[in-house]
Protein backbone atom coordinates (compact mmCIF):
# COMPACT_ATOMS: atom_id res chain seq x y z
CA UNK A 1 0.00 0.00 0.00
CA UNK A 2 1.49 3.13 -0.59
CA UNK A 3 1.96 5.86 1.79
CA UNK A 4 1.30 9.29 1.26
CA UNK A 5 3.47 12.59 2.02
CA UNK A 6 3.38 16.03 1.29
CA UNK A 7 5.81 18.44 -0.44
CA UNK A 8 5.89 22.01 -1.19
CA UNK A 9 5.55 21.84 -4.64
CA UNK A 10 2.54 21.66 -6.84
CA UNK A 11 1.71 18.04 -7.25
CA UNK A 12 0.58 15.77 -4.59
CA UNK A 13 2.77 12.69 -3.36
CA UNK A 14 2.20 9.00 -3.88
CA UNK A 15 5.41 7.37 -2.11
CA UNK A 16 6.07 3.49 -2.25
CA UNK A 17 8.92 1.81 -0.84
CA UNK A 18 9.21 -0.57 -3.66
CA UNK A 19 7.14 -1.01 -6.39
CA UNK A 20 6.92 -2.28 -10.09
CA UNK A 21 7.41 0.68 -12.04
CA UNK A 22 5.80 4.60 -10.94
CA UNK A 23 5.61 4.95 -14.64
CA UNK A 24 3.33 2.31 -14.65
CA UNK A 25 1.32 3.15 -11.50
CA UNK A 26 1.65 7.02 -12.78
CA UNK A 27 -0.23 5.45 -16.11
CA UNK A 28 -2.61 3.64 -13.85
CA UNK A 29 -3.34 6.93 -12.06
CA UNK A 30 -3.71 9.30 -15.08
CA UNK A 31 -6.15 6.78 -16.96
CA UNK A 32 -8.05 7.28 -13.36
CA UNK A 33 -8.30 10.86 -14.17
CA UNK A 34 -5.85 11.78 -12.05
CA UNK A 35 -3.51 14.96 -12.66
CA UNK A 36 -0.67 17.01 -10.69
CA UNK A 37 0.84 13.34 -9.25
CA UNK A 38 3.86 12.47 -8.40
CA UNK A 39 3.83 8.74 -7.95
CA UNK A 40 8.13 8.03 -5.95
CA UNK A 41 9.63 4.62 -5.04
CA UNK A 42 12.49 3.97 -3.49
CA UNK A 43 13.37 1.01 -5.09
CA UNK A 44 11.59 -0.36 -8.75
CA UNK A 45 11.68 -4.18 -9.34
CA UNK A 46 10.34 -3.35 -12.88
CA UNK A 47 12.50 -0.08 -13.96
CA UNK A 48 11.80 0.75 -17.74
CA UNK A 49 14.51 2.74 -19.74
CA UNK A 50 13.86 4.39 -23.57
CA UNK A 51 13.76 1.96 -26.26
CA UNK A 52 11.81 -1.43 -24.20
CA UNK A 53 15.50 -1.39 -22.42
CA UNK A 54 15.39 -2.07 -18.48
CA UNK A 55 16.60 0.61 -16.31
CA UNK A 56 18.14 -0.57 -12.70
CA UNK A 57 16.46 1.04 -10.15
CA UNK A 58 17.90 -0.25 -6.92
CA UNK A 59 17.01 1.35 -3.15
CA UNK A 60 18.53 4.72 -2.76
CA UNK A 61 17.67 6.82 -6.13
CA UNK A 62 15.59 8.70 -7.27
CA UNK A 63 12.53 6.76 -9.01
CA UNK A 64 9.40 9.41 -9.95
CA UNK A 65 6.44 9.78 -12.23
CA UNK A 66 4.96 13.02 -12.90
CA UNK A 67 1.19 12.64 -14.39
CA UNK A 68 -0.28 15.79 -15.81
CA UNK A 69 -2.87 16.71 -18.52
CA UNK A 70 -1.55 19.79 -20.14
CA UNK A 71 -3.46 21.43 -23.04
CA UNK A 72 -1.49 20.86 -25.57
CA UNK A 73 -1.67 18.76 -28.83
CA UNK A 74 1.07 15.92 -29.01
CA UNK A 75 3.41 17.84 -31.18
CA UNK A 76 4.47 19.84 -27.79
CA UNK A 77 5.10 16.82 -25.46
CA UNK A 78 8.41 16.31 -26.34
CA UNK A 79 9.38 19.97 -24.29
CA UNK A 80 7.74 18.02 -20.99
CA UNK A 81 9.72 15.74 -21.58
CA UNK A 82 12.91 18.38 -22.06
CA UNK A 83 11.35 20.45 -19.60
CA UNK A 84 12.18 17.35 -17.16
CA UNK A 85 15.58 16.75 -18.51
CA UNK A 86 15.99 20.95 -17.46
CA UNK A 87 14.49 20.21 -13.61
CA UNK A 88 16.81 17.17 -13.16
CA UNK A 89 20.00 18.85 -14.43
CA UNK A 90 19.27 21.87 -12.40
CA UNK A 91 18.64 20.07 -9.23
CA UNK A 92 21.56 18.17 -9.67
CA UNK A 93 23.83 21.09 -10.66
CA UNK A 94 22.28 22.60 -6.84
CA UNK A 95 23.84 19.55 -5.27
CA UNK A 96 27.55 20.20 -6.19
CA UNK A 97 26.94 18.15 -9.65
CA UNK A 98 28.21 18.96 -13.11
CA UNK A 99 25.09 18.02 -15.08
CA UNK A 100 24.45 18.84 -18.39
CA UNK A 101 22.00 17.35 -20.82
CA UNK A 102 22.97 14.72 -24.02
CA UNK A 103 20.27 15.41 -26.23
CA UNK A 104 17.62 14.65 -26.18
CA UNK A 105 17.27 13.92 -23.02
CA UNK A 106 19.25 11.83 -21.10
CA UNK A 107 21.15 13.72 -17.77
CA UNK A 108 24.92 13.12 -17.48
CA UNK A 109 28.40 14.34 -16.50
CA UNK A 110 31.13 15.33 -18.75
CA UNK A 111 34.72 13.10 -18.55
CA UNK A 112 37.01 14.99 -20.01
CA UNK A 113 37.05 17.78 -22.27
CA UNK A 114 35.95 15.36 -25.51
CA UNK A 115 32.26 15.01 -25.29
CA UNK A 116 32.32 11.76 -23.50
CA UNK A 117 30.43 11.84 -20.27
CA UNK A 118 28.58 9.08 -17.93
CA UNK A 119 24.58 8.86 -17.32
CA UNK A 120 23.23 10.06 -14.21
CA UNK A 121 19.37 10.19 -15.21
CA UNK A 122 17.05 9.37 -17.31
CA UNK A 123 13.68 10.33 -18.72
CA UNK A 124 10.71 8.00 -19.97
CA UNK A 125 7.48 10.28 -21.62
CA UNK A 126 4.72 8.28 -22.13
CA UNK A 127 1.90 9.75 -23.35
CA UNK A 128 -2.39 9.14 -24.07
CA UNK A 129 -3.96 11.38 -26.33
CA UNK A 130 -6.11 11.98 -29.65
CA UNK A 131 -4.32 13.30 -32.88
CA UNK A 132 -4.98 16.80 -31.70
CA UNK A 133 -4.52 16.74 -28.21
CA UNK A 134 -2.91 15.17 -25.19
CA UNK A 135 -4.92 13.67 -22.75
CA UNK A 136 -2.13 12.96 -19.95
CA UNK A 137 1.56 12.57 -19.82
CA UNK A 138 3.43 10.47 -17.29
CA UNK A 139 6.76 11.74 -17.34
CA UNK A 140 9.59 9.11 -15.05
CA UNK A 141 12.89 10.35 -13.85
CA UNK A 142 15.48 7.89 -12.98
CA UNK A 143 18.09 9.63 -10.92
CA UNK A 144 21.28 7.56 -9.86
CA UNK A 145 21.16 9.28 -6.80
CA UNK A 146 22.58 7.89 -3.38
CA UNK A 147 23.90 5.06 -5.15
CA UNK A 148 27.52 3.47 -4.78
CA UNK A 149 29.82 2.70 -8.37
CA UNK A 150 29.00 -1.09 -7.74
CA UNK A 151 25.22 -0.76 -8.08
CA UNK A 152 25.27 1.40 -11.45
CA UNK A 153 25.21 -0.16 -14.84
CA UNK A 154 28.00 0.22 -17.02
CA UNK A 155 28.71 3.96 -18.14
CA UNK A 156 26.87 5.44 -15.40
CA UNK A 157 27.31 7.79 -12.66
CA UNK A 158 25.79 8.71 -9.40
CA UNK A 159 25.20 11.64 -7.17
CA UNK A 160 27.04 9.78 -4.63
CA UNK A 161 29.74 9.31 -6.56
CA UNK A 162 29.87 13.14 -7.85
CA UNK A 163 28.88 15.27 -4.98
CA UNK A 164 27.93 12.64 -2.15
CA UNK A 165 24.60 12.00 -0.77
CA UNK A 166 21.91 14.45 -1.41
CA UNK A 167 18.30 14.84 0.74
CA UNK A 168 16.24 12.55 -1.76
CA UNK A 169 13.08 14.63 -0.62
CA UNK A 170 14.75 18.02 -0.96
CA UNK A 171 15.95 16.91 -4.42
CA UNK A 172 12.85 16.08 -5.69
CA UNK A 173 10.98 18.82 -4.46
CA UNK A 174 13.34 21.61 -6.43
CA UNK A 175 12.76 18.81 -9.28
CA UNK A 176 9.20 18.90 -9.59
CA UNK A 177 9.35 22.94 -8.76
CA UNK A 178 11.84 23.37 -11.95
CA UNK A 179 9.07 21.23 -13.70
CA UNK A 180 5.99 23.08 -12.76
CA UNK A 181 7.82 26.39 -13.46
CA UNK A 182 8.64 24.95 -17.02
CA UNK A 183 5.41 23.70 -18.03
CA UNK A 184 3.67 26.61 -17.06
CA UNK A 185 6.55 28.81 -19.61
CA UNK A 186 7.14 25.70 -22.40
CA UNK A 187 8.75 28.83 -24.23
CA UNK A 188 11.45 29.14 -21.71
CA UNK A 189 12.09 25.08 -22.27
CA UNK A 190 14.51 25.12 -25.30
CA UNK A 191 16.86 27.89 -24.07
CA UNK A 192 17.21 26.29 -21.00
CA UNK A 193 17.75 23.28 -22.33
CA UNK A 194 20.31 25.01 -24.74
CA UNK A 195 22.83 26.29 -22.17
CA UNK A 196 22.75 23.11 -20.49
CA UNK A 197 23.33 20.89 -23.76
CA UNK A 198 26.52 19.32 -24.04
CA UNK A 199 25.91 17.49 -27.26
CA UNK A 200 26.02 20.97 -29.31
CA UNK A 201 29.30 21.14 -30.59
CA UNK A 202 29.83 17.63 -30.57
CA UNK A 203 30.64 15.41 -33.86
CA UNK A 204 27.69 13.16 -33.54
CA UNK A 205 26.41 9.89 -35.17
CA UNK A 206 22.31 10.08 -34.85
CA UNK A 207 20.45 6.58 -35.05
CA UNK A 208 17.32 7.70 -36.70
CA UNK A 209 13.99 6.39 -37.31
CA UNK A 210 15.09 7.10 -41.41
CA UNK A 211 19.04 6.00 -40.66
CA UNK A 212 21.57 6.58 -39.38
CA UNK A 213 23.70 9.95 -39.98
CA UNK A 214 26.88 11.45 -38.87
CA UNK A 215 27.79 15.03 -38.62
CA UNK A 216 28.52 17.82 -36.25
CA UNK A 217 25.93 18.76 -34.22
CA UNK A 218 25.20 22.56 -34.32
CA UNK A 219 22.17 23.64 -32.37
CA UNK A 220 18.51 22.62 -31.83
CA UNK A 221 15.33 24.33 -32.99
CA UNK A 222 12.34 25.76 -31.17
CA UNK A 223 10.72 22.32 -30.77
CA UNK A 224 13.90 20.34 -29.72
CA UNK A 225 15.29 18.63 -32.79
CA UNK A 226 18.54 18.72 -33.30
CA UNK A 227 20.63 20.29 -35.86
CA UNK A 228 23.18 18.42 -37.43
CA UNK A 229 25.78 19.36 -40.30
CA UNK A 230 26.43 16.34 -41.98
CA UNK A 231 28.62 15.90 -45.40
CA UNK A 232 25.71 16.21 -47.76
CA UNK A 233 24.20 19.52 -45.61
CA UNK A 234 22.45 19.96 -42.69
CA UNK A 235 19.85 17.80 -41.09
CA UNK A 236 16.85 18.17 -38.53
CA UNK A 237 16.53 15.48 -36.23
CA UNK A 238 13.58 14.98 -34.07
CA UNK A 239 13.74 11.36 -32.67
CA UNK A 240 17.11 9.05 -32.28
CA UNK A 241 19.43 7.67 -30.42
CA UNK A 242 22.65 9.98 -30.82
CA UNK A 243 26.29 9.07 -29.40
CA UNK A 244 28.59 11.97 -29.13
CA UNK A 245 31.84 10.81 -31.38
CA UNK A 246 35.47 11.37 -30.71
CA UNK A 247 36.72 14.87 -32.68
CA UNK A 248 38.61 13.98 -36.16
C1 LIG B 1 16.16 6.12 -20.18
O1 LIG B 1 16.17 5.08 -20.85
O2 LIG B 1 17.15 6.87 -20.14
C2 LIG B 1 14.94 6.50 -19.39
C3 LIG B 1 14.95 5.95 -17.98
C4 LIG B 1 13.71 6.32 -17.19
C5 LIG B 1 13.69 5.68 -15.82
C6 LIG B 1 12.58 6.20 -14.96
S1 LIG B 1 12.72 5.70 -13.27
C7 LIG B 1 11.12 6.30 -12.93
C8 LIG B 1 10.26 5.90 -14.11
N1 LIG B 1 9.76 4.53 -13.95
C9 LIG B 1 10.27 3.71 -14.88
O3 LIG B 1 10.01 2.49 -14.97
N2 LIG B 1 11.08 4.38 -15.72
C10 LIG B 1 11.16 5.79 -15.36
Amino acid sequence: PAVEFELEAPFSIEYHDSVGSTNDRARELAAEGATDVAVLADEQVGGRGRLEREWSSPSGGVWVSVVTRPAVAPAQAPLYTLAASVATATAAREAGVDARIKWPNDVVVPVGDDGDYRKLAGILTEMEGETDRVEWLAVGVGVNANLDADALPEGATSIREEAGDIDRRRFVQRLLEEFDRYREDLEAVVPAWRDLALTIGQRVRVDRPAGEIVGEAVDVTESGALVVETENGQEIVTAGDCEHLRPV
